[in-house]
């Protein structure tokens, strides 16, 4: 009997860290093509569809170009203090562009699977589960909010993914938080690490599997993919330092002895049981870091 054909999957920013390794982990299961601006995906079996998502010809043109069965969108302005200093920039793809990508979906009546952030939340009373109240403290937290929001206005239908800090491997032109860490533990330089500042990490691999554990699943509303672990950022450090078996040149500081354009949250840890109830089995951190080609010194 002739296999039924594959589903198409149209994933967004997928030549940024999540998108690639969402990209890394579909293609066993759906036709993907991968939506870039500036860089290459670098997959083989990855189709790849270069332009800016805030032109609306563009948006509208890879629905006939490409009539995709589900959307990930992941493509953002991802960096907090890039967004506190480009406020109109940063609004025109976290915010318009993506409420009308989720408009588009609904109109044609496919998934749309929207990643959010844990900095919805302002870090005061963790751990956070989806329906307490967001409470954002920078601008990029507020657009995530605010499209959340929006999203679920016009697309009831949509699922959110509140991710929390990830790390893992990345193509060429991306990186993930450990990778800076990495060179400078590499380098025996002395890194400076928060020791009040915590947040619940997973590997983008586990996130990758979640993701597309939930749009398999056809839920809908939002989810929280949080790590298994509470860590703080210098937890975080060590933990690194040990896997790469390298002797940690780490100085623990508070949050207040670093200036940084955006505002930070203490803690938006999440709970994540609702993603658990629907089979999300995210791994602690010494075991994922383990399985990395920037850990094993493969790619760098
Ligand atoms: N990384 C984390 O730890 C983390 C934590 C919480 C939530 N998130 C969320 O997860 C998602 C992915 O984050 P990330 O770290 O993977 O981001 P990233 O590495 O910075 O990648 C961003 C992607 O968005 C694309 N992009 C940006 N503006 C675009 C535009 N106007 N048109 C088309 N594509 C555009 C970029 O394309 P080019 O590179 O080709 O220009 C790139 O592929 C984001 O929604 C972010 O808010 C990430």
């Amino acid at each position: 009997m002739a296999r039924a054909p594959l589903k198409r999957l149209l994933v967004t920013g997928a030549s940024g860290f999540l998108g690639w390794n969402i990209c890394r982990q579909a293609t066993d299961t759906y036709n993907v093509t991968g939506v870039c601006m500036t860089n290459p995906i670098g997959i083989d079996s990855v189709d790849e569809a270069h332009g800016d998502l805030t032109n609306d010809d563009f948006r509208t043109g890879l629905f006939s170009a490409h009539a995709p069965d589900a959307v990930i969108h992941t493509a953002a302005a991802a960096d907090p203090n890039f967004c506190q200093n480009h406020p109109d920039e940063s609004a025109a793809i976290n915010v318009t562009a993506t409420v009308a990508l989720a408009r588009q979906c609904a109109a044609a009546g496919i998934p749309f699977l929207f990643t959010s952030t844990d900095l919805v939340f302002d870090g005061i009373r963790p751990p956070y589960g989806e329906n307490d109240p967001v409470n954002p403290l920078n601008l990029y937290g507020r657009q995530k909010a605010a499209t959340e929001r929006e999203i679920l206005t016009v697309y009831p239908g949509a699922i959110v993914c509140r991710m929390p800090l990830m790390f893992g491997d990345a193509p060429m032109h991306a990186k993930s938080f450990i990778h800076p860490m990495i060179n400078a533990l590499r380098a025996g330089k002395e890194l400076r690490l928060f020791t009040d500042e915590y947040r619940t990490p997973a590997s983008a691999s586990d996130a990758a599997a979640g993701l597309l554990l939930l749009l398999d699943k056809e839920t809908t509303g939002i989810f929280h993919l949080g790590g298994p672990q509470r860590l703080s950022r210098y937890d975080m450090g060590r933990i690194l330092a040990a896997a790469l078996k390298l002797r940690p040149a780490i100085t623990p500081c508070r949050q207040s002895d670093i200036p940084l354009s955006a505002p930070r949250a203490a803690d938006v840890s999440l709970d994540s049981a609702y993603a658990a109830a629907q089979g999300y089995r995210p791994h602690p951190m010494e075991e994922e870091l383990e399985k990395l080609d920037c850990i094993r010194n493969i790619t760098m």
